[in-house]
């Protein structure tokens, strides 16, 4: 139902303004969910389980989310159902399905090991924790190509329009700080990460949106280089 209502909404052009009235019926969702706790969260987060075989997810993503390694996404900040639902997607719904979330040439990302040692409740948990961990502007990404800079900014603003790309703004913020639901944040995002995630989402291999395939699969590879960086550098 929900992709069918974004279907919509893209199709009839009314999707500027009305992204706050589907983050509204995302947060409806959540209702009479037990509340996550955040101090489970960071004990797991910071220490893993050993017990379990749950490693420390800060010895890769940073502390408090914050990542220091490109290649390692910072999870600081960003919407506590936007983490929980990628946390579910890493793994499979079962033995005969692979996950939704998936890496190069549809390989199990790093992530789906470690996701699959996690119960609802630590997803919940981590998830919320991070969410209200603040990104820590001295590890945040910057931008840094100068010569692509205005083609970032006038993707991220107005999309392509010739190619019914939708600007990124109207979804992850004009300042891309996302919106709460499932609009992750890109501002402080290791660029190198926003750009690998866009191919995902254009290969199919990352199949957990189908309205971010859409976008993706019409960008070509300067045009995500070009926003990527852009986005990263947003404040
Ligand atoms: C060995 C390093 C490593 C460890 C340990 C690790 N991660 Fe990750 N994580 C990654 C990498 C690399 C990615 C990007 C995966 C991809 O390309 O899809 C990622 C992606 C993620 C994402 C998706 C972020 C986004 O913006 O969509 C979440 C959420 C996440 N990890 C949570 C965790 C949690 C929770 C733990 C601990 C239980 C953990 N990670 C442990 C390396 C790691
Ligand atoms: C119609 C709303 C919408 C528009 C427009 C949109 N996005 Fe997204 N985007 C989303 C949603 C929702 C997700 C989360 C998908 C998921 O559940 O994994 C997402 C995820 C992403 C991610 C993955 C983030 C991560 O941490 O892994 C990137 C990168 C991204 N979008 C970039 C862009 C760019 C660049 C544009 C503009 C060219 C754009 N998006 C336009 C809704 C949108």
């Amino acid at each position: 139902m929900k992709r069918v209502f974004f279907r919509i909404l893209l199709a009839s052009g009314v999707l500027l303004g009305s992204s706050l009235v589907v983050a509204a019926s995302y947060a409806a969702d959540v209702v009479g969910v037990p509340k996550p706790d955040a101090a489970k969260g960071e004990q797991l987060y910071t220490k893993g389980d050993a017990a379990r075989g749950i490693v420390a997810c800060m010895s890769c993503h940073g502390a408090a989310g914050n990542s220091t390694i490109a290649s390692n996404p910072n999870l600081a900040a960003q919407p506590h159902e936007y983490l929980a639902k990628q946390l579910a997607d890493f793994r499979a719904k079962n033995a005969k399905s692979a996950p939704l979330r998936r890496g190069a040439n549809g390989a199990n990302t790093i992530m789906t090991s470690f996701a699959t040692a996690l119960t609802p409740a630590d997803m919940q948990n981590i998830a919320y924790y991070l969410a209200q961990q603040p990104l820590d502007p001295k590890t945040a990404a910057t931008a840094s190509k100068k010569d692509t800079m205005a083609l970032g900014q006038s993707i991220w603003r107005g999309g392509l329009p010739d190619r019914n790309v939708a600007a990124c703004a109207a979804c992850h913020s004009a300042n891309g700080a996302g919106m709460p639901g499932e609009f992750p944040r890109l501002s402080g995002q290791h660029p190198a990460y926003i750009e690998e995630q866009l191919k995902l989402f254009r290969s199919g291999d990352r199949a957990n949106n189908p309205i971010m395939h859409d976008i993706a699969d019409r960008m070509s590879d300067s045009d995500i280089a070009a926003v990527a960086d852009y986005a990263a550098g947003l404040r």
